[in-house]
């Protein structure tokens, strides 16, 4: 199946989003900026950065994942490419990060740069209204891609799955129970995985370590 429509209809979606609430945590579809950047805390978790890293932010947005490490890691020397399905987000994350050096944004799908980690912030929460079968064939897509193109990890998250499951979902929301997924990535990548859960949030963080990164 061509995954072409379900990448049109994200991007159509968040450049929405963005259009409306601007370069700010709404215009990525998160209530607010704590719960944005305790996301990033999680999804950082497995990276070491005493070293030089290079890092792909999957679905970047419009580059918040930038402000939290100035923040967070302002020493760290980091190599960073962003991507993301839609075309206006980049153009606004280019502005916003034009003066930092090593850095590029590409709009996806474009061919995934070969890197240390990768991490990817809230693509799979909402599914544009996707038939399950395409949602998850996206999923398993772009899991596989971040898998082949990290040398030594990458991190996604999920949202849990609804209280009082069985009822209808009025939010065209992706819910799965995390551990489906990491079975999938121990499987089919070989990662040695660890889901990540209790910091407030209901979602999990899956975080997937190569078994042998390169020496
Ligand atoms: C919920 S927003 C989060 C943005 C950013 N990660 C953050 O936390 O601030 C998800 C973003 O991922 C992008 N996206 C979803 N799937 C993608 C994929 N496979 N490749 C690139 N971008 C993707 C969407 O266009 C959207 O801008």
């Amino acid at each position: 199946m061509s995954l072409g429509p379900v990448h049109a209809s994200i991007a159509a979606y968040y450049t929405e989003r963005v259009r409306r609430f601007g370069a700010t945590p709404l215009g990525v579809d998160w209530h607010s900026a704590p719960s944005q950047m305790l996301r990033f805390v999680q999804l950082l978790k497995g990276i070491d950065f005493t070293q030089p890293v290079s890092l792909h932010d999957v679905g970047c947005g419009y580059g918040a994942l930038l402000d939290h490490l100035a923040d967070r890691h302002p020493d760290a020397v980091l190599h960073y490419v962003g991507s993301d399905l839609s075309p206006e987000m980049i153009r606004r994350a280019r502005r916003r990060w034009r003066a930092r050096p090593d850095t590029r944004f590409d709009v996806a799908p474009a061919p995934c740069p070969d890197v240390d980690w990768s991490v990817a912030s809230g693509v799979f929460n909402v599914n544009v209204d996707q038939p399950e079968a395409a949602w998850e064939e996206f999923v398993a897509a772009t899991l596989s891609d971040m898998a082949a193109h990290s040398a030594f990890g990458f991190a996604v998250n999920f949202l849990d799955p609804a209280p009082g499951s069985g009822s209808p979902q009025f939010q065209p929301l992706y819910r799965v129970p995390a551990e489906r997924w990491a079975a999938h990535c121990e499987r089919a990548f070989g990662c040695e995985v660890e889901l990540i859960r209790g910091y407030g949030l209901r979602e999990s963080t899956l975080l997937a370590r190569r078994r042998a990164p390169p020496s």
